[in-house]
């Protein structure tokens, strides 16, 4: 459907025109003063100079020309030259109803879907998850579900990092602890077993132990660093034990993210691009834009206009080892090569900035990345405990994402016990348990994405499990009250099927009315700047409108039935509005909570 703010703006600008005065500054916005009109236009102000007329005059002209336009109620100038825009009431009406019998709530995809990889999450392989994982797959997934439902093509890469020296921190500390093993044989030619020498947990316990030994152990860590490139120059038995290093991680992390609605298409991983590193430096040395510098080999990528100095990319190391940067040039290289994307958006912590100015400039000038493919960096800012700081456990060590998402769970299950109890004795614990766990997640998800991705934020558990305020479990709160109703309505035997929302409303109608119709202009935008925040503050605007309209309204006790009726289709549209939002977040809504 056409947006409503389109709409007004091409009725405007013909009234412009047709008043003698030029159209193309001339836009319509939502009200600055909404208690005074729902749309203005502000056009009239910078026309003045080159009519000679005041603004007053020139608002004036055009209200007269737009007094009879079918979609508004009233066009009024005003000083010092705005226009104020009232919207009919059967305009409005009409447009909820076709929004309403629509199954897209009227959405219209793009006409020329784009190919998007969306690299997030990034965990480490061996490293359990942690909260800074956090923020990379909820806000990632997000983009990736606002995009595809745009109508593009949008594939998410989990981009493991497994290509490290936590791989060879690994491999030492489990030769240390069984040497027999047949993969620490130079000598062994047959098959790997099948079955990997160690469980996830002893997985999550080895890597820690290691690193610690390492930072202690001059000897130790040497040997590490031989492992690490004994295992990315090919030896075979490193090679099967990486296999089952990630053959247990991917499934334990498969895991964790389900529990946290993330999903992603392409598990491919830091060493999945390692065999386009030899060409795509053969091709830098070439091609001249890689020189060496103190052994190393560099491309430069600073450029004129820079505000601070980007220092040059490196691309292999003096001793010959890849890099970070040369794995994120090599994974680029494949990408193009399977899936040419038109954008590939990577949702990562804005502390690594840098490396991607870096590896964005030497990709553009190794030709790896065309001109028609955009690249875009999506920093996030710090995930902060009350004091301040990066979010620790109480003793102050790391969180582990599972304790952090038990922690709201718990909180959660608390107070929707509490809840139940207050209504009545029959009260079914691993019911509330399940309920506790869908309230829990929009605790989580709404309290990061209705931030600012770039901004830091403080995680409150607190504040975010409220039912009241700008929280997750307040929107629920609101579908699962909406719910009710319908559901009380339908038990009564009543049905608004084919009924329409009338025309006659009230104000807290009307603001209602007036948010849903925002509809498609804020997943537009939410798209457009890669911005779920928006779509969390249009969710809380709307909640807002309909408890509003909720305590004014008595729905159920209304008499006249068609007047009933329309307020439940009204319901209805707010719900489905709702329920796809909180879907494009990354969450759902329980039935009852
Ligand atoms: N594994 C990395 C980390 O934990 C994040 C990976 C981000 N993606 C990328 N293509 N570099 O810091």
């Amino acid at each position: 459907m056409q947006n409503i703010l389109d709409i007004l703006s091409r009725e405007t600008k013909k009234a412009f025109e047709e008043a003698g005065y030029e159209s193309d500054r001339v836009t319509v916005t939502l009200s600055n003063r909404p208690d005074l009109c729902d749309y203005q236009c502000n056009g009239a102000m910078p026309l003045a100079k080159t009519a000679h007329k005041a603004p007053i005059m020139i608002a004036q002209e055009v209200a007269e020309k737009m007094a009879g336009c079918e979609f508004l109620e009233s066009a009024e100038a005003v000083n010092p030259g705005f226009l104020n825009l009232v919207i009919s009431k059967s305009f409005l009406a009409d447009y909820i109803n076709q929004m309403e019998e629509d199954d897209d709530l009227g959405f219209e995809k793009v006409e020329n879907p784009k190919t998007i990889i969306i690299d997030y999450g990034g965990p480490n392989v061996a490293k359990p998850l942690h909260v800074g994982h956090l923020r990379s797959a909820i806000i990632g997934e997000s983009i990736k579900r606002i995009g595809r439902y745009v109508g593009n093509k949008v594939i998410g890469d989990v981009h493991l990092g497994d290509w490290g020296l936590q791989m060879g921190l690994i491999i030492t500390e489990l030769r240390e602890r069984k040497p027999e093993l047949v993969y620490f044989d130079e000598n062994y030619e047959g098959e790997y077993p099948s079955e990997a020498p160690f469980t996830v947990s002893e997985l999550e316990e080895i890597y820690p132990t290691a690193s610690g030994r390492s930072k202690e152990d001059e000897n130790y860590k040497n040997e590490a660093l031989e492992a690490t490139a004994q295992l990315q120059a090919g030896r075979r038995g490193y090679q099967a034990l990486l296999k089952h290093i990630l053959d247990v991680s991917v499934t334990d992390l498969k895991k964790n993210y389900s529990n946290l609605n993330v999903e992603f298409d392409l598990w491919l991983g830091e060493s999945d691009a390692q065999k386009y590193v030899p060409d795509m430096i053969e091709n830098m040395e070439k091609s001249g834009i890689a020189h060496e510098s103190e052994g190393a080999l560099v491309v430069d990528v600073s450029e004129e206009g820079d505000s601070k100095e980007i220092p040059p990319c490196i691309v292999r190391k003096s001793d010959g080892a890849s890099l970070y940067a040369t794995t994120d040039l090599a994974t680029l290289v494949q990408r193009m090569k399977d899936y040419k994307p038109d954008k590939v958006l990577y949702v990562v912590d804005k502390r690594q900035d840098m490396h991607f100015t870096q590896v964005f400039r030497t990709a553009r000038k190794a030709g790896i990345v065309g001109e028609n493919t955009e690249l875009e960096f999506l920093g996030f800012g710090t995930m902060n405990g009350k004091d301040g700081k990066p979010f620790k456990t109480r003793e102050g060590g790391v969180m582990r994402l599972e304790h952090l998402i038990q922690d709201i769970d718990d909180e959660m299950y608390k107070k929707i016990s509490e809840n139940a109890l207050s209504k009545s004795d029959d009260f079914d614990r691993s019911e509330a348990e399940k309920i506790a766990k869908i309230v829990g997640l929009s605790a989580i998800k709404y309290g990061d994405l209705s931030n600012q991705a770039s901004k830091n934020y403080v995680f409150d558990i607190d504040r975010f499990t409220s039912f009241e305020g700008n929280t997750g479990p307040y929107i629920l709160y609101t579908i699962v009250r909406i719910k009710s109703i319908l559901e009380k309505y339908s038990a009564s035997g009543r049905s608004a099927e084919g009924k329409k929302v009338l025309e006659e409303f009230n104000e807290t109608q009307k603001n209602l009315m007036l948010e849903l119709v925002k509809f498609e202009g804020v997943i537009k935008d939410a798209y457009e700047g890669s911005a779920p925040h928006k779509i969390c503050a249009y969710i809380y605007d709307i909640s807002n409108a309909f408890n509003r309209f909720y305590h004014e309204v008595n729905i159920m006790a209304e008499e006249d039935a068609q007047k009933q009726a329309g307020y439940i289709k009204l319901l209805d549209l707010t719900k489905r509005v709702l329920e796809q939002c909180i879907e494009l977040l990354g969450f759902g809504a329980p039935d009852y909570m």
